[in-house]
């Protein structure tokens, strides 16, 4: 078992209180706190060598490209993904999915085509797939849940019809919390020449991820969900695949050259898709985000968070004012106090210096499966601890006699 109480001195943030109370930080699925190491990385940028990366002749210049670039490999590791220009910086997950629709989909999406999603996706993995089949004449359409809420291969082989040409699915669901069969469903697919994009959102952050042994197409994730800063993210994608993707923005550092008669000779990925300026001190941080996440060891940090999950679980199980909607998965906890809005039990949960997510957390269609407008949701990282989720749980408790417990 990894030293929690070690990690924990690593986060600032959790010395913070909030309404008298300690700060208990169970929203990880929204985003997570920061290391001081990654602070530092940020700082040490912005302070000491903040020039432009990719532009300059100069030593400073040379440095900012060796932390950029190294940043890139390092997360090129994380994922083990076969080369480094795999890798291609974005401004999140939905920058990412956002690049792969637009930029793979519009070209390659043709009238009459379908494109299978499910209903647990969050709006950047539903979204532009509507926009991109309304625009093509094809057809989003949908993989059954199983009755939990799972995605398992059995449904994905009876949604696959000859039309399928993309499948795009969350690795690791934001409400429900089911992990895909992602290498099962990429062989499957690809026998039938389909494309797999994954949302890993919420998959990168917390479990071993390698891209090659799932064959996964193209895979979408965030730098705050796993440590590092907001506004920098990556897309993963198999090179080929990336050659024939068109970037959706174009300037300077995308191209090698260009002519007054508007030919246009771009870059090699990832460079023809980071046009502008990029998030330098983002994905500084994130590198540093990514050394501290394998200073722990992913599969320590997935072991742990299943843990404290499963003692979240069986305590809630014994409370009869609450309801669970995925006891079974293995991510966040979709719950509600019972008779209690979950707004208002959001509210109570802040009254006692508990963060968690209340609502439909931008998995608008997944009510039509749950069969409830909104929802309460816990998601643990690994700096929480089992005495949090004992606060935790006596605030559940107190959803009983909510009013009285609100004015407490
Ligand atoms: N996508 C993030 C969440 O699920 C914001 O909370």
């Amino acid at each position: 078992m990894l030293d929690v109480q070690k990690i924990r001195q690593d986060f600032p943030m959790l010395s913070r209180s909030m309404h008298n109370h300690p700060i208990i930080y169970l929203d990880n699925g929204a985003t997570t706190l920061k290391p001081q190491c990654v602070i530092d990385a940020v700082c040490q940028y912005l302070t000491n060598y903040s020039g432009n990366a990719h532009r300059g002749d100069y030593d400073l210049s040379h440095e900012v490209d060796t932390q950029f670039e190294q940043a890139r490999e390092i997360i090129q590791k994380f994922i083990n993904a076969k080369r480094k220009e795999e890798i291609v910086f974005t401004s999140g997950s939905t920058d990412s999915l956002n690049l792969v629709a637009y930029g793979y989909g519009d070209t390659h999406i043709q009238k009459g085509d379908e494109i299978l999603i499910t209903v647990a996706e969050h709006a950047s993995n539903t979204l532009p797939w509507f926009d991109i089949a309304r625009s093509h004449e094809a057809f989003v359409n949908y993989i059954e849940l199983d009755k939990e809420g799972r995605l398992t291969l059995d449904n994905v082989k009876k949604a696959i019809t000859n039309r399928t040409k993309i499948i795009a699915i969350a690795e690791v669901t934001n409400v429900l919390g089911y992990r895909a069969p992602m290498k099962e469903i990429c062989e499957y697919a690809h026998e039938r020449g389909i494309i797999v994009i994954a949302d890993g959102a919420q998959s990168v952050p917390h479990q071993i991820t390698d891209v090659q042994d799932s064959d996964v197409d193209f895979l979408a994730f965030s730098g705050h969900k796993m440590c590092g800063p907001t506004g920098i993210g990556v897309l993963y994608g198999k090179y080929d695949l990336l050659c024939e993707t068109k970037p959706t923005r174009l300037g300077g550092g995308s191209n090698s050259r260009y002519n007054s008669c508007g030919s246009v000779t771009l870059k090699n990925p990832p460079y023809k898709f980071e046009a502008g300026t990029p998030n330098i001190e983002g994905a500084i941080g994130l590198g540093a985000a990514v050394q501290y996440l394998n200073s722990i060891g992913m599969e320590q940090i997935h072991e742990y968070e299943l843990y404290l999950r499963n003692y979240a679980i069986e305590k809630m199980k014994q409370l009869d004012n609450i309801e669970i909607y995925n006891e079974n998965s293995q991510g966040a906890i979709a719950f509600n106090i019972k008779g209690v809005f979950s707004q208002d039990g959001a509210s109570l949960f802040n009254t006692y210096g508990i963060c968690v997510r209340a609502g439909q957390h931008c998995a608008k269609i997944l009510d039509e499966f749950l069969n409830v407008t909104n929802t309460l949701r816990a998601s643990f990282y690994v700096y929480n601890t089992t005495e949090e989720i004992d606060s935790f749980i006596e605030v559940c408790k107190k959803g009983d006699d909510f009013l009285d417990a609100f004015f407490e």
